[in-house]
């Protein structure tokens, strides 16, 4: 199941903040932004890929990410094009779901989460574009 590097997960209390920098430091053009999920989300587009600026509206898994953790990474994202298919080879692979079915995730695409227990306490997101 080949899978190529799709954006990462960057937590924040500042998305406007750090959009600003890495669009100064990058050239990285703020090309997606949404509420979304109690999150207010933007993406960056870099070349061959995006960072994801996650930044709590209202409370979840993030805003308890960074009450823990701080800010900083907090997801990698491979894009796949048949998630079922991936996350049946996570299931044959012996890797614990977070998601055990894809779900709507941010701009409209199917995502599913791997629990980072399995996977070397990196949270890894599927995700799927034209589902
Ligand atoms: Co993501």
């Amino acid at each position: 199941m080949r899978t190529s590097f799709d954006h990462l997960g960057i937590a924040t209390t500042d998305g406007n903040g750090l959009a600003a920098t890495f669009g100064a430091l990058f050239d990285a053009p703020v090309v997606h932004e949404e509420t979304f999920d109690g999150m207010s989300v933007r993406f960056l587009d870099l070349d061959g890929g995006y960072f994801e600026l996650l930044e709590p509206t209202d409370g979840g898994p993030v805003a308890q990410f960074l009450d823990k953790n701080g800010p900083g990474i907090h997801h990698v994202a491979l894009r796949t094009a048949d998630i079922d298919a991936a996350l049946d080879r996570a299931r044959e692979v012996g890797v614990e779901l977070v998601d055990e079915e894809p779900r709507a995730g941010a701009w409209g695409h199917e995502i599913a989460f791997l629990h980072p227990r399995s996977t070397g306490g990196v949270l890894v997101e599927y995700v799927q574009h034209d589902g």
